[in-house]
């Protein structure tokens, strides 16, 4: 009786082998095993932003188009750093002590390299994203892939330069504006700052700023800060420049509250194209925005770290995928 129950027992145990066999076999699409699987580290600055979010879903859409084609599967772990240098370290940290075969890093803090530097040194394939580091030399495993913030700020600059009086609504010689940044950290908030008004002036447009301040990207931020500056220069207001579509959204809001009319009384250009936005310029209740490539940027990320994983040089460390302007004429062909 002993001898029977042990050899039923044997017997189980291999269909229990064969089963969790099967079960490994089948867990990537065309029979991939686990050693066929890439795990990916990707560090995202805040979730809670509208563009970023995008990016991400870009990501993540590229990589499940690859796994459903079967072959090599890749594994993403997405995390968010909350805008906190902090939190971001850890993170990047815990992907590096896993040993992640791979990552895409969106970085909190581009004025220090400290954690550029802890993820050259892990030898880890890297792309960085959406914040470029300054003066940085990337190391043969890293690169970026980003856009050159300085066209966005151009494009805006254009934008408002093709309104009729350029811009000077009132005729009184001179563009009165709010600008509202970004991070001021970042080069995207600076750079757009500065060539959006630069545009202007290098046309000998004659400008006033009456207000800056920083939004931080965010749209309730937006809000807030361009309803105070109606509130204390109203009508003087020309030209509202936002540092991103998330922030003009917010800002949108304020001047319709204020009973303001974009295209009659006051301008409102911003970044990114976000479909909402790009709705809004077809209706007239937002002057323009600039197509900030998020599908482009996404891929161009997925597929450095693709060639980054298959051993291959990138010799081009700063990978730029152009803006484009967006006004009513071609607003309709970024509505997604
Ligand atoms: C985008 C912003 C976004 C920021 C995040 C910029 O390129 O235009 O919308 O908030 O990146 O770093």
């Amino acid at each position: 009786m002993k001898k029977l129950l042990s050899i039923l027992l044997a017997v189980l145990m291999v269909f229990a082998l064969v089963g969790c066999g099967k079960k490994d076999d089948n867990s990537g699409n065309g029979g991939s095993t686990s050693s066929d699987t890439v795990k990916i580290g990707v560090a995202i600055y805040q979730f809670d932003d509208n563009f970023m979010t995008l990016y991400r879903q870009n990501i993540q859409k590229y990589f499940d188009d690859l796994n459903a084609k079967g072959g090599t599967q890749y594994e993403l772990t997405i995390v968010d750093g909350a805008n906190d240098v902090a939190t971001q370290t850890e993170q990047v940290n815990t992907f590096i002590s896993q040993g992640v075969d791979a990552m895409i890093v969106n970085l909190v803090q581009t004025s220090s390299p400290a954690l550029a530097k802890a993820v050259e040194d892990s030898g880890i394939p890297t792309v960085f994203i959406n914040r470029e580091i300054a003066d940085y030399q990337y190391g043969p495993k890293t690169c970026y892939v980003g856009a050159d913030a300085r066209d966005s700020g151009t494009y805006q600059g254009q934008i408002i330069y093709d309104q009729p009086n350029h811009g000077d609504l009132n005729g009184d010689g001179v563009v009165k504006y709010i600008m509202i940044m970004g991070d001021p950290e970042n080069s995207d908030a600076k750079f757009r700052t500065e060539y959006s008004i630069k545009y202007l002036t290098d046309n000998n447009v004659a400008v006033e700023c009456l207000y800056q301040e920083t939004g931080m990207w965010d749209q309730a931020k937006g809000q807030e800060l361009v309803a105070s500056a109606l509130n204390s220069f109203g009508d003087d207001i020309e030209v509202v420049f936002c540092n991103n579509d998330g922030m003009a959204l917010g800002a949108a809001q304020s001047i319709s509250a204020a009973g303001r009319k974009v295209g009659e009384d006051i301008y409102l250009v911003g970044v990114d194209a976000l479909t909402e936005c790009c709705e809004m310029v077809k209706a007239g209740t937002m002057t323009g925005t600039v197509l900030n490539d998020d599908m482009g940027q996404a891929t161009a990320a997925c597929e450095s770290v693709l060639k980054l994983l298959a051993g291959e040089e990138i010799t081009q460390k700063v990978n730029y995928v152009p803006y484009v302007m967006v006004t009513t004429a071609n607003a309709d062909q970024y509505i997604k």
